[in-house]
This record gives C-alpha cells, sequence and structure tokens, in this order.
C-alpha cells in the first residue's frame, strides 16, 4: 500500500506492472513473445513501417504523443487497404518495428449499459475525475456500449452533464472536461451480439495505435444478461496479447444457488482473476481506513476481542425510499441489497485475523475465514420492516407500495435488523447486529463498537445506574461527515466531581482540506492497475450467500410480512426488541446522537 504522498497514490504501485493471464479464450497464445513467424512478417518488412505516422491509421488521442511522427514514408496504398487493420495489435507493434517488451500499453475502457443511471451518476464522473487527478494511464480511450442508437457527439453531451469539478475552484476544468470527453466514444450494439463486439473490437484497435492493448469493461447492465455480454466480449472483443478484465457489478445472484449458477457463467469465459466483483462499499475512505486503524494503531488491536468488545453495530440508513427503483429492488429486498454485501463486507474487514500481508489474497484469505466462521441467520435474529405512507408537515410521503413500479401487496422488507455471530475464538457470543433501512429519518452509515463496562469502576457512583451510559464507544462513521470518534468519561473541570460524556473527535472535515473520492474513482483505478484487495473473490461470495439464503428462503416461503414503519421514522420497534434480546442499545437512537 502506497503511504507516500504522491499527486496520484495507486493502491499498489506494483499492481500495475502485472499482467493478468486471463483464460484461455482471452489470452493471446503468443503473449508477450516475439512477432511470429507469420505470413505478415514474411510480407512486410518490419523495418519498412517504423516510421509511419500512426495518426493516419489510427484514431489518436487527443493530447497523447503521437508514437512517429514522420508521414513521408508512410506506404498509404496498404493503409487504404486498411493493411494493418486485419493484424492483432501485437502483429501490429511488430509491424512498426517494436518488441512487446518495448511497446508501451493503453487501456480501453468500455461502459458497457452507457445509457444508465449508474454509468451516467457515477462512471463516467469517476472516470473523469481519475483523469483530473492524473490518475489515468497516458494511453486510454473511453467506450460507451449500449443498444440505443447514438452517435459520439450526445454521448459526449450526455456525459457532460454529468461531470463535476470535485473541488469547486479547480484549475482549468473545463479544459480538462472537454479534453476528457475527446477521449470518450460511443459503439451501438446488442448485449449478445459477438458481431457487434468485433465492430467494437475493431474501434478499439483503431484507438489502440499498435500499443499494447489492455482493455477493462465495465458492466453496467441487469445480471440477467451479464453472461451473454461477456461471452460476447470475450469472443470478440477481449486484448489478444494485454490484460482483459471484467467488472461486474451487484446483484450476484439472488440466493445460494444462482450465484453459484452465474461464477460458473462467468468462469466460462473468464478466470476468477479478471473478474472484479464491485462492492462500492468498500472503496469508501473509512471502511478501507479500517485496517490502518487497527493494524497500525497499536491502541486499537489489543482491545479487538471478545475480552473487551461488547457488541457491534453495522447500520445504514437512507432518508428516501425506493423512488422509482421499485421494480429492481421488490425482486431483491434490503437484506440483499444492502445487508448480504455491503454490511456483509464491512464486518469481515471488521473483524477478520492479522492477514499476513496487505496483498490482495492474503486479505481475501481472512476474511473469508470470519464468513466461514460465522451461524446462518436464524429466523428469531431478525426483524423486517417496509415503510408506509406519512404526512408531516403537510407533505404526504409515500409508502413502499405506493411506487408504481412495485406490485401490489409486495411483502419486500425495506428495512431489515439482524443479529449475527461468529463462530471464533476472538468472537464468540459476540453480539454483531445489522440494521439497514430506507425510508428513515436521516442518511447515515456508521459501525460502532460499544466496549464493556469498567470492573470495579471507581467513579460508578458518579454514573447512577445506568452503566451503559458510562461505556465506551467507538464510532467509525463512514457517511455522511466522515468521522472516528470515541466516547470517553470525562470529568466536567471544577472543583467538584461532576462526570460528563465526551468524544476525542476526528472529523475529516476539520482534519483533511482534500476532498474525498468517490468509492467508484477508487475502485476504477485498482481495477485499472490490477489490485483486487477491495473486489469480491468468488469464495467470499459464497460464503456471504450461505450466511443468508436459508433466512431468505424462509421468509419468503411462509410469506413473513414486514412490520410496517411511517416514511421518516426511526424503523420498527422490532429492532429494539431485537438488540434488547442481546442487552444491546442501538447506539444511532441515544439520546447524545439524536440531538
Ligand atoms: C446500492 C444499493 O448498492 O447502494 C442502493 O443498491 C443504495 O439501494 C446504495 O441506495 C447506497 O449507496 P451510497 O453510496 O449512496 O450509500
Amino acid at each position: 500500500m502506497a503511504l507516500s504522498a504522491a499527486k496520484c497514490p495507486s493502491s499498489s504501485s506494483s499492481a500495475a506492472a502485472r499482467l493478468s493471464l486471463g483464460h484461455p479464450s482471452l489470452r493471446s497464445s503468443t503473449l508477450l513473445r516475439p512477432f511470429p513467424n507469420s505470413a505478415l512478417a514474411r510480407r512486410v518488412p518490419s523495418r519498412s513501417f517504423k516510421n509511419w505516422n500512426l495518426s493516419v491509421v489510427c484514431k489518436q488521442e487527443a493530447g497523447a504523443v503521437p508514437v512517429s511522427s514522420s508521414a513521408e514514408e508512410a506506404p498509404s496504398k496498404n493503409v487504404e487497404n486498411g493493411g494493418l487493420f486485419g493484424l492483432s495489435s501485437e502483429e501490429y507493434g511488430h509491424a512498426i518495428g517494436l518488441d512487446a517488451s518495448e511497446r508501451e500499453s493503453t487501456v480501453s475502457i468500455t461502459v458497457v449499459g452507457a445509457s444508465g443511471d449508474l454509468a451516467k451518476k457515477k462512471i463516467f464522473p469517476a472516470l473523469f475525475a481519475l483523469y483530473y487527478e492524473d490518475c489515468l494511464p497516458k494511453h486510454f480511450t473511453i467506450f460507451g456500449y449500449a443498444r440505443s442508437k447514438m452517435t459520439d457527439a450526445e454521448l459526449r453531451t450526455m456525459v457532460s452533464k454529468t461531470l463535476t469539478c470535485r473541488i469547486d475552484k479547480s484549475e482549468n476544468c473545463s479544459e480538462k472536461m472537454e479534453q476528457f470527453l475527446k477521449r470518450c466514444f460511443y459503439h451501438s450494439g446488442q448485449y449478445d451480439s459477438e458481431e457487434n463486439f468485433a465492430e467494437l473490437d475493431k474501434k478499439l484497435k483503431e484507438h489502440e495505435c499498435g500499443r499494447l492493448p489492455n482493455r477493462l469493461f465495465y458492466l453496467s447492465i441487469p445480471p440477467n444478461i451479464f453472461i451473454d455480454v461477456v461471452k460476447s466480449a470475450s469472443q470478440s472483443g477481449s486484448s489478444k496479447d494485454g490484460w482483459t478484465r471484467v467488472i461486474v457489478e451487484k446483484p450476484f445472484g439472488r440466493d445460494s444457488q444462482s450465484s453459484a449458477a452465474l461464477t460458473r457463467g462467468l468462469k466460462q469465459y473468464l478466470e476468477e482473476d479478471q473478474i472484479f466483483r464491485i462492492d462500492h462499499y468498500l472503496g469508501k475512505e473509512l471502511v478501507e481506513n479500517l485496517s490502518i486503524l487497527r493494524f497500525s494503531n497499536l491502541v486499537f488491536e489489543p482491545l479487538w476481542s471478545r475480552q473487551y468488545i461488547r457488541n457491534v453495530q453495522l447500520i445504514f440508513s437512507e432518508d428516501f425510499g425506493t423512488e422509482g427503483r421499485g421494480g429492481y429492488f421488490d425482486n431483491y429486498g434490503i437484506i440483499r441489497d444492502i445487508m448480504q454485501n455491503h454490511l456483509l463486507q464491512i464486518l469481515a474487514l471488521f473483524a477478520m485475523e492479522t492477514p499476513v500481508s496487505m496483498d490482495a489474497e492474503d486479505i481475501r484469505n481472512e476474511k473469508v475465514k470470519v464468513l466461514r466462521s460465522m451461524k446462518p441467520l436464524q429466523l428469531e435474529d431478525v426483524v423486517i420492516g417496509q415503510y408506509k405512507s406519512h404526512t408531516k408537515g403537510g407533505v404526504t410521503y409515500p409508502g413502499y407500495t405506493d411506487d408504481k413500479t412495485v406490485p401490489k401487496g409486495s411483502l419486500t422488507p425495506t428495512f431489515a435488523a439482524a443479529a449475527l455471530f461468529i463462530d471464533n475464538a476472538r468472537w464468540d457470543g459476540v453480539p454483531f447486529l445489522m440494521k439497514a433501512g430506507k425510508a428513515l429519518h436521516n442518511r447515515r452509515t456508521e459501525i460502532r463498537v460499544q466496549f464493556r463496562h469498567v470492573p470495579g469502576n471507581l467513579y460508578k457512583r458518579s454514573f447512577g445506574t445506568d452503566l451503559d451510559r458510562a461505556t465506551n464507544e467507538l464510532v467509525i462513521r463512514v457517511q455522511p461527515d466522515e468521522a472516528i470518534y470515541l466516547k470517553i468519561n470525562n470529568k466536567i473541570p471544577g472543583l467538584g466531581m461532576r462526570l460528563d460524556r465526551s468524544n476525542l473527535n476526528l472529523l475529516y472535515a476539520s482534519r483533511y482540506s482534500k476532498e474525498i473520492p468517490d468509492a467508484y474513482e477508487r475502485l476504477l483505478l485498482d481495477a485499472i492497475e490490477g489490485e483486487r484487495r477491495l473486489f469480491i473473490r468468488s469464495d467470499e461470495l459464497d460464503a456471504a450467500w450461505e450466511l443468508f439464503t436459508p433466512l431468505l428462503k424462509e421468509l419468503e416461503e411462509k410469506k413473513i410480512g414486514p412490520e410496517l414503519y411511517p416514511y421518516g421514522s426511526r424503523g420498527p420497534v422490532g429492532a429494539h426488541y431485537l438488540a434488547a434480546n442481546y442487552n444491546v442499545r442501538w447506539g444511532d437512537l441515544s439520546a447524545s446522537e439524536t440531538t
């Protein structure tokens, strides 16, 4: 991990140099080998191409330096005949007299499902932010791919609407935007058409200009077409001599079986190390910081066990409903949407043993061990809720089933609270309480660690009967207003002996002037660099589903009705009873947090 303050600190500098050796169908048999003794090699003595002006035969990215600048020797006839377009880029590179080891590389990023919401709101803006921060490689091209007909110019107009300069007064922002947009292109095609992906491949080659081509596909599409796209992209659009990687977004199935089927489907065309399963919560600054907090501070790690920690709470709340996303959401519900992935991933990072190193495989090995040490969820350890319409201050907020995209009478939970346990020596008996809900009173994600009471506390009389009020609590607020604070007891200054609960507070906005990057920026950069630490491995995914699948099946088979809670409230009362079963109070609802 980079601890230096480079302008664009990469997650792993060595990762950039690593070449991913892909699935046989995606790998070139000539990977990094000298130009094969092919017909072409005999046809064209490679030196004669050395001084070609490649901008004639390939679409040079705006602002990039041409490989060569002399046009005189360009055998234009050959170019007109499309002489070089038929070549693999390795052949192409060799044709201009460069060995693979000498060739510069380029990255083509194809956003599949380019006209969708995620692409518009998150992916293109994140790519622009990376470009703005000089984090993208020198040579890169971005392609949007979707079914709708669109020109390059129309894609640029669409993309430009959601690009923002992260820092208000940032210099040359509009100039940078213009340069960025010039590198964005569009190709319209069907998701299951190898022919259409072959056309894309041709366009990508034109932009790759004979450089070592690396290709990243971001699947911002519904899961039912993942396999079609991966099949077509791998057979017609993968890099022949560089790496090919595919980023997939959740949902990764609905349960153990469908998830396993999806993994099998993807692995027909891709190797595991080519699949980058995104959980964007792992890209959030404070989630990434969890390991730093634990493993680089002597004061925390010794406390990180059942000996000192009474319970851990993982809380996600949003102050808006499904609003238009009901079609997707109703098929999944809050447990699959938030708990099985975002909150469980945080839990695994929080609870894992010290990894051998910060390498991706070492960290993911530890996370899998935690997940495999957990008990599958039991119905009695879960409370589900659904928001109903509520009128406040003359405004009526719709209930979940009022959403036109939601089927009438739906029982899908929009809220859930659950108690989970890790059966290992470190965490035996410690409840990990999760709570996730939509249309609640605030938007917040946090991790709360409640410590045990101080044994034989000399000051217990000053706390009255409520010892809970006097326990230490560490809060890691993931969003908004990122912060880490520790609740401690302190003497109120003066001659008396009155104690006070106070916070040792690290509020990011006061401590750090730099804007916190969006999770997608970090994750896209990692995928480009081949850093897998923040992506989910297939065995992690299987273990995560095993914990939730029996419960989800039972809820659905028994048609268990959710407890209704008003839009904008603190959620169903059942969540309090659930916590009380384990002698826990939700920290986010304590008086000091809600005032
Ligand atoms: C997504 C869920 O994964 O995360 C959404 O599908 C949720 O339902 C979103 O709103 C929350 O992400 P963030 O980054 O806005 O907290």
